[in-house]
């Protein structure tokens, strides 16, 4: 299980499992808040090229980076009230073979979003002990 406790481990990991991405994955990030889901995206979305800076989509909902062969796409459904925002949205023709999704709090839609090639798991142990299972279906 990666130890993510500090950024310079967190940006480790995230080289190594950029390098495993193939287009179309859909990544589901679980784990409480500050587990430290945004900041992996923001190491991740670097070692996959994104160079604009990686906001926290919790009030945009969804945040998209085009790359040269494929979209990054970062959403957050943590402030979702209800499954029928997300239905409107129209999430199958976003996510594609030809983009990269990660969803943060994808545990509490889980029934109405694109089913997860990869969970993510974030567990945060006292203050500053953070460590990631990765789960590949
Ligand atoms: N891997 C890490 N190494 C060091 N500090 C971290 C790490 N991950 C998160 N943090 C710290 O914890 C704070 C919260 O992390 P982050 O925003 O990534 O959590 P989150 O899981 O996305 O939370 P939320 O559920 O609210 O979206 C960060 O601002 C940072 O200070
Ligand atoms: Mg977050």
């Amino acid at each position: 299980m990666p130890d993510i406790s500090t950024l310079v481990q967190t940006d480790a990991v995230a080289r190594e499992f950029a390098h495993t991405l193939k287009h179309g994955d859909v990544i589901y990030l679980i784990g409480e808040m500050g587990a430290g889901k945004t900041t992996f995206t923001q190491s991740l979305a670097r070692e996959l090229g994104v160079t604009d800076y990686v906001n926290s989509p919790t009030f945009t909902l969804i945040n998209e980076y085009p790359l040269e062969s494929f979209t990054l796409i970062h959403m957050d459904l943590y402030r979702i009230h209800v499954a029928g925002e997300l239905i409107e949205m129209g999430l199958e023709s976003v996510v594609n073979d030809r983009s990269i999704t990660l969803i943060e709090w994808a545990d509490l839609f889980a029934e109405v979003i694109p089913p997860s090639t990869i969970t993510l798991k974030f567990d945060l142990k006292g203050h500053d002990e953070r460590t990631l299972t990765i789960i590949r279906h």
